[in-house]
């Protein structure tokens, strides 16, 4: 009998090495409005919808803009975001994460996406791995941005599951805040020091050796 029947993995900094295009993109943005933006402040950034993103950014830059203004700069941090991935092909997978996917599959766990990335599945077909997913939750299909459980809480009523069979795979401070508020177990993929709060933490996914399923 398995303990947890749902894997929920976020995508960028979990499964594919997308985070460093974020961070470029942002620092490009940041440049262009004379903002200083450090690798430290883009922890910050990551699990964060776009427009979140360039609110925090404009708060550490204390600088107020208009929302039409607003728009254009996200959108144009994301045309850059979307020339950085555009050869982007399964050796933009993270270590570890395809296998770790197969393995689950294999022992019948269901597995979902649930992330805030509007360009979600252009990266899942990119990468050759969109057909592992039994549901994709992305950031077309949530209002409330992480840390709100909301993305979380959606891929466990698409895969038919309660929330406490489910455990998420994470890289950011948002995304096991909101993990946790919908009440999952978690496991974060990286620092110790950045993802404090999650129930578990590993560096990669080929370093899990947690027998979660
Ligand atoms: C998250 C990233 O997965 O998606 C964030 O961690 C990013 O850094 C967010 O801002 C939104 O992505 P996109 O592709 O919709 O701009
Ligand atoms: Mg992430």
């Amino acid at each position: 009998m398995l303990k947890y029947k749902a894997a929920i993995f976020d995508l960028d900094g979990v499964l594919v090495d997308t985070a460093k295009y974020h961070y470029l993109a942002w620092k490009r943005l940041a440049n262009m409005l004379g903002i200083t933006f450090t690798e430290e402040d883009n922890e910050r950034l990551k699990g964060v919808n776009r427009m979140k993103c360039l609110d925090i950014i404009l708060e550490i830059g204390e600088m107020s803009l208009s929302i039409e203004t607003k728009h254009e700069l996200a959108e144009k941090k994301n045309s850059w975001y979307r020339e950085y991935i555009e050869n982007m092909d399964s050796s933009g997978l993270l270590e570890g994460a395809e296998l770790y996917i197969q393995q689950m599959k294999s022992r019948g766990v269901l597995t979902a996406i649930g992330s805030a990335s509007k360009n979600a599945r252009t990266i899942l077909s990119k990468t050759g791995i969109i057909e592992a997913f039994d549901a994709i939750v992305d950031g077309h299909m949530v209002q409330n941005a992480k840390p709100d459980p909301e993305v979380f809480e959606k891929c466990a009523s698409l895969l038919n599951v309660s929330p406490i069979e489910c455990v998420v795979f994470e890289d950011s401070q948002a995304g096991i805040e909101a993990a946790k508020a919908a009440g999952m177990k978690t496991v974060g993929l990286g620092s110790k020091e950045a993802l404090k709060e999650a129930d578990f933490v590993f560096a990669n996914m080929s370093e899990i050796d947690v027998p979660l399923f």
